[in-house]
């Protein structure tokens, strides 16, 4: 099983979304998918419990880490839901290394019952985000195009809790940054301007598809996501002409993501 992590310290730049588009398209790739949400806001959750596709755990993503042998059903596609219980976590903070080392444990026993595992994080860098950091593969920062978030890609590698460089150094050698995620993507000289700004400052840590220049992975801000995300459905199973032009212009970035994931899965299988 591989690991990822979706996370940013902002709210609000489609962390939960992607997580959700991306749950949906490994498990309809055929990959056995555990998604499981920390945030006690339940972005991730309520799509993927409205669609109906996971098998919905019996136990909640607090417990994961505060409870020791916590297991899930042995099914092929199954959610670990937010609750409130998890905004008080970072509040016991003697727990805190059971907290990791509970999760990392849970992680361990599920690895052969799934081949991803797709985790969405709160947006405040507390325990969760570093339990969630300091046990898996791939980390994945969705980025909104403004200037205070690529002023933020510095703290995503360099925060001294969180960031990147800290966790890989002390807590998790094997933790992989695949890399900055454009979302909400519209096509303003406002957004351009900063997405030139984004790849020249950061460009090793952009997502390429293809050798076309400027090509990297990216999300658009489109409103059958929203809808998608809303109502629970499938983006791609929608009728509507506009869902499916959306899903034609996501698609290679979410395949590329998944095949990132899985490609590894096999290599290392070898
Ligand atoms: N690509 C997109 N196109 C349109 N709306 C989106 C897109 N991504 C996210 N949204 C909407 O934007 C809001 C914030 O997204 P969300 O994924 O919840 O952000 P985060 O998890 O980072 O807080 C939500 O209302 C969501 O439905
Ligand atoms: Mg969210």
């Amino acid at each position: 099983m591989k690991t990822l992590v979706l996370a940013n310290q902002k709210g609000g730049v489609g962390k939960s979304a992607v997580a959700t588009l991306l749950a949906h398209h490994l498990a309809q790739k055929g990959r056995r998918v555990l998604a499981i949400d920390l945030d006690h806001q339940g972005n991730f959750t309520q799509p993927l419990t409205l669609s109906k596709r996971p098998v919905v755990a019996s136990i909640t993503a607090d417990r994961l880490l505060t409870t020791a042998g916590a297991r899930v059903a042995a099914e092929r596609f199954v959610l670990v839901p937010s609750s409130d219980v998890l905004m008080g976590l970072e509040r016991q903070p003697a727990q805190h290394t059971p907290f990791a080392q509970a999760f990392r444990n849970f992680l361990a026993s599920s690895a052969q019952q799934f081949d991803v595992c797709v985790i969405d994080t709160n947006p405040n860098p507390d325990i969760r985000v570093i339990a969630a950091l300091a046990s898996a593969d791939y980390l994945l920062s969705p980025i909104q195009l403004n200037q205070e978030a690529i002023d933020g890609v510095r703290s995503l590698l360099h925060h001294q809790r969180v960031g990147y460089h800290k966790i890989k150094a002390v807590l998790n050698p094997k933790l992989t940054l695949l890399g900055l995620l454009p979302t909400l993507v519209e096509p303003t000289p406002f957004q351009r301007s900063n997405f030139i700004a984004l790849i020249e400052r950061h460009r090793s840590l952009m997502i390429p598809l293809s050798d076309k220049a400027g090509d990297y992975a990216r999300i658009p801000k489109r409103s059958a996501i929203t809808e998608a995300l809303a109502e629970g459905l499938v983006l791609w199973e929608m009728k509507k002409t506009a869902a499916r032009e959306t899903w034609a212009e996501i698609e290679p970035s979410l395949r590329h993501l998944a095949n990132l994931l899985t490609q590894q899965e096999a290599r290392h299988a070898v």
